[in-house]
């Protein structure tokens, strides 16, 4: 029998703890996860899904980037990640997308994320770059943030694009 269709859904914040739990976050109890993730009523959270398998999940909040106060509306991209056995197939690329569609109708104009340094090149191939030197996590080893300015579709005044997605642009 062939696997079941593969559809991205929002949900729920805690819909997504598991995954996150198991795959990035294995040093947090559940509790600790829902206290991180906070109360942003406006915060977007997605997930694909295989049949009742939850495959991947990312997430965005309106949150401004430490480093420095470079976007006038900033959101901060987290949990982004995809179960081993689906790698490599666009998954969370279609993830962020759903996510940069969400932080677009909230008028979001720059996405950034701390990231491990093995996730920079997926990072990488969304149009995000690098914005800090790299840095060490107790728990989970070395990151950098990444940014990305996002700017309005249509602009003829933008430069060329550089990313995957029609309107979004680097700074
Ligand atoms: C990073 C991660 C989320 C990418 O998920 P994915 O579903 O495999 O990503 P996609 O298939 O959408 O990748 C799109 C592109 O990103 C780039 N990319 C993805 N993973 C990469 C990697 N490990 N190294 C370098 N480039 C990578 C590639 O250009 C890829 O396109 P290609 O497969 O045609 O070459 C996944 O590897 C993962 O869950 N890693 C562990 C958790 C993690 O580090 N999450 C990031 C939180 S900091």
């Amino acid at each position: 029998m062939s696997d079941p269709e593969i559809h991205i859904e929002r949900v729920p914040p805690e819909v997504t703890r598991p995954l996150r739990q198991r795959l990035l976050m294995g040093h947090r109890t559940l509790a600790e996860l829902e206290a991180s993730d906070g109360t942003y009523p406006e915060a977007a959270y997605f997930v694909a899904m295989q049949g009742d398998e939850i495959i991947a999940t990312a997430s965005a909040r309106q949150e401004a980037p430490p480093w420095s106060p470079h976007g006038h509306r900033p959101w901060r991209i987290r949990g982004v990640v995809t179960v081993d056995r689906l790698r490599r197939q666009g998954l969370a690329t279609q993830l962020v997308d759903a996510v940069l569609a969400h932080v677009r109708r909230q008028r979001g104009d720059f996405v950034w994320c701390n990231v491990r340094t093995s996730a920079i090149g997926f990072y990488e191939s969304l149009g995000l770059k690098v914005r800090t030197a790299v840095w060490q996590d107790p728990d989970t080893g070395p990151h950098v943030s990444v940014g990305m300015r996002l700017r309005e579709e249509g602009n003829s005044q933008e430069d060329e694009l550089s990313s995957a997605y029609s309107g979004l642009k680097q700074v």
